[in-house]
């Protein structure tokens, strides 16, 4: 249920007012719930409580450190992609034993730096990776789990550019080749090559692409087992989006025949089963990667109209203060946000007209909304783009040299600000004259 709701013709997030948010914290904003990230999560535990799976959140989602925190209190573990989001899970003291790496392309010091930061699991997405794992964890004397992540060859998720389990896209290895290395995994002597890992794409609004992928992944499982290689860990990705319950009732299904044992995994994450562990497991833990699912609707971008601007045709021009640079997803992926204002008329239909919301970019890709029926607005007024708390502030860039918004949570009545909006000093740190001197 959203925490962004009508109260007396105001939009409200909990027991505050946006309006009050804009007013004392300027705009454009980021304004997330607690309780709707923390509902979220629940939500998603709940679903899959059966198979007691270890969720980790996804952090390129939403990577501010509060947001981590607030889902790491709750239980969550960490999905992360990058040296930098191992440096913040480490900055709020995420149990290792819960982050999991993935990512096609992670260079020699963040591999030496997940494998010192002792994490659950490193998803490898090629052989060469495999054996560059296996030599950094060699070099420093250490023995490591490893997953691999399979290109299942599924099509899944909206936008093209965020399909990523179709054969021609660069991420994972096939089925095959799996196979072969895991039937290979005693050559790699510093590696325990004991989970499969895959990701289907984002925004997947029904179960079907996890049905289809487990469809060929559990199989390869049973049949490995067989063979005595033990999967230990089935990192199914992130990427469902939608309501839990649907996606639990058609994947439950298919791996409760591996005997999802949650109290031998159980022991493991508490810190108590490290690398030893290996080749003794007689269940797979379930580990589940969601982003979008835990922070788009929790949060929202809030900006300040700034100029409208009439065509003959009737058509308006909403000029508002937040631009491509504060929020991508439409103009990347033509992505639907809705857009709604802070204050309602209090007329009911309310007037309306067609309108285009923009920003303020030099680019005619700078848009949030196109030919929508919006109501009569003027300057100063507020718009709310909501389900921006996934892949909102995270892909913000300072492009026309427009510092980053501010963030801010909300609990119950009262607000926290979580990230302080950028000044012009921060957009040219780090610049040096020819002479080596800041400018
Ligand atoms: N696990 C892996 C390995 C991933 O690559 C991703 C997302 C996730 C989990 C989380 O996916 P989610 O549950 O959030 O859908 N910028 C795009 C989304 C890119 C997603 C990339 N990978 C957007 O704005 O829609």
């Amino acid at each position: 249920m959203s925490n962004f709701k009508y109260k007396r013709n105001q939009l409200y997030c909990e027991a505050v007012p946006l309006k009050q948010i804009a007013e004392s914290a300027g705009t454009p904003v980021y304004i997330y719930s607690y309780q709707s990230l923390v509902g979220r999560y629940k939500e998603l535990k709940q679903a899959f409580a059966s198979a007691h799976p270890l969720i980790c959140f996804s952090v390129k989602a939403n990577s501010n450190l509060t947001i981590c925190k607030v889902l790491s209190e709750q239980g969550a573990g960490l999905d992360i992609v990058s040296g930098g989001e191992l440096y913040r899970a480490k900055k709020i003291k995420v149990d290792p034993k819960k982050i999991v790496f993935a990512g096609a392309g992670k260079t020699e010091e963040e591999i030496r730096e997940a494998i010192k930061a002792k994490i659950l699991l490193i998803n490898a997405e090629s052989e060469q990776e495999v054996e560059e794992i296996d030599r950094i964890a060699g070099e420093l004397g250490r023995k490591i789990r490893v997953g691999l992540r399979i290109n299942p060859d599924v099509p899944g998720g909206g936008h093209r550019y965020i399909q990523t389990a179709k054969e021609e896209n660069k991420f994972g290895i096939s089925l095959k080749e799996a196979k072969e290395l895991f039937l290979k995994k005693e050559k790699f002597s510093h590696l325990n090559i004991c989970g499969i890992h895959f990701h289907l794409g984002s925004q997947i609004t029904t179960p079907q692409p996890f049905v289809r992928a487990l469809k060929k992944i559990v199989p390869l499982i049973q049949e490995l087992k067989k063979k005595g290689v033990e999967i230990s860990y089935l990192d199914i990705g992130g990427g469902f989006f939608g309501v839990a319950n649907k996606f639990a009732r058609a994947i439950l299904p298919l791996v409760k025949g591996l005997e999802i044992n949650p109290v031998r995994s159980k022991s493991r994450f508490m810190g108590t089963a490290p690398a030893e562990h290996q080749g003794t497991s007689n269940g797979v833990k379930l580990i589940l990667e969601p982003g979008r699912f835990l922070t788009a609707e929790s949060g929202i971008l809030l900006t300040k109209v700034l100029y409208i601007k009439k065509r003959e045709e009737g058509k308006r021009f909403i000029i508002v203060d937040a631009g491509m640079n504060d929020f991508i997803r439409p103009a990347l992926y033509n992505a639907y946000h809705e857009v709604i204002p802070v204050v309602r008329k209090p007329l009911n239909p309310q007037p309306s007209t067609l309108s285009d919301v923009v920003g303020p970019v030099c680019e005619s890709g700078d848009f949030f909304a196109k030919d929508r029926n919006l109501p009569l607005l003027k300057s100063g007024d507020f718009l709310a783009v909501m389900e921006s708390g996934a892949y909102g502030f995270v892909m913000a860039s300072n492009y026309n040299s427009r510092p980053r918004p501010a963030e801010i949570l909300v609990k119950e009545d009262k607000f926290y600000l979580i990230r302080e909006r950028e000044r012009y000093r921060d957009l040219i740190r780090g610049e040096l004259t020819m002479e080596g001197s800041p400018p």
